[in-house]
C-alpha cells in the first residue's frame, strides 16, 4: 500500500500512521516548509524540518518531499497512490487547490482524506475554509466526524470548535 501526507511537519501523524498500519510500504510525506504566517516562522519550520528528519530516520517506509503541495503532485503518475491524506495550508484555495492536484493520483477504490474539517481560517476571517473546500468538491460523498462517531463523543471548544476524537474527513473514490 502506498500513501502520501500532503503537509507533514514534524513528521508525528506520519509516523503514527507507519507505526499503527503495517501494510503501506512506502508513504511520501510533503512539506516545503513555507513561511506564510506569523504561525509559521522561519525558524520555527527549521526546527521542524529537523524534527521530520530525526522522526523519519527510524522509520525508513517514509520518503520526505522538501516540495510545495502542488509541484510535488506534478512527480507522480496518476493512480499511484492508495490513499492520500490532506493537512498543509488550510485556507480555502489552498484546500481546495491540494485536492484537485492529488484526486488523480489517487487509485479507483482508493480514499483521499484530511485533517481539520472544523477549522475556522480566523487569519482570512472565512470560517470552516476546510470543510467549505471539501464540500465544494465532494459535497455528501464526505464522511467525517459528526458523521463516524456518536455525539456521545462529541466535545467543542468555547468557540464551539469540534475537538472531538479527531476532526478527519475522508472520501472513497
Ligand atoms: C498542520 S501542519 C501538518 C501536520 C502533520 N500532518 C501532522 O499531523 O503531524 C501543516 C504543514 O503543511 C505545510 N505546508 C503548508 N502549505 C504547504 C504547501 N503549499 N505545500 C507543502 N507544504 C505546505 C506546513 O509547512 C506545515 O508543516
Amino acid at each position: 500500500m502506498v500513501g502520501v501526507e500532503v503537509g507533514t511537519s514534524a513528521g508525528e501523524n506520519a509516523c503514527e500512521v507507519l507505526d499503527q498500519w503495517k501494510e503501506i510500504s512506502r508513504l511520501f510525506c510533503i512539506d516545503s516548509y513555507p513561511v506564510y504566517s506569523d504561525f509559521n516562522k522561519q525558524e520555527a519550520q527549521a526546527t521542524m524540518l529537523y524534527c521530520a528528519i530525526s522522526n523519519f530516520i527510524t522509520h525508513p517506509r517514509a520518503y520526505l518531499i522538501l516540495d510545495t503541495s502542488i509541484t510535488a503532485a506534478e512527480r507522480f503518475q496518476p493512480g499511484t497512490f492508495d490513499f492520500a491524506y490532506i493537512d498543509a495550508n488550510h485556507s480555502y484555495d489552498f484546500v481546495k487547490q491540494d485536492i484537485l492536484s492529488w484526486l488523480p493520483k489517487i487509485k479507483k477504490g482508493g480514499v483521499i482524506g484530511g485533517h481539520d474539517f472544523d477549522w475556522k481560517d480566523t487569519e482570512n476571517g472565512k470560517e470552516y475554509s476546510v470543510r467549505n473546500a471539501v464540500r465544494d468538491v465532494f459535497g455528501d460523498r464526505v464522511l467525517y466526524s459528526e458523521k463516524l462517531f456518536t455525539p456521545e463523543a462529541k466535545t467543542t471548544d468555547d468557540t464551539g470548535r469540534y475537538t472531538g476524537l479527531n476532526s478527519d474527513w475522508w472520501v472513497y473514490l
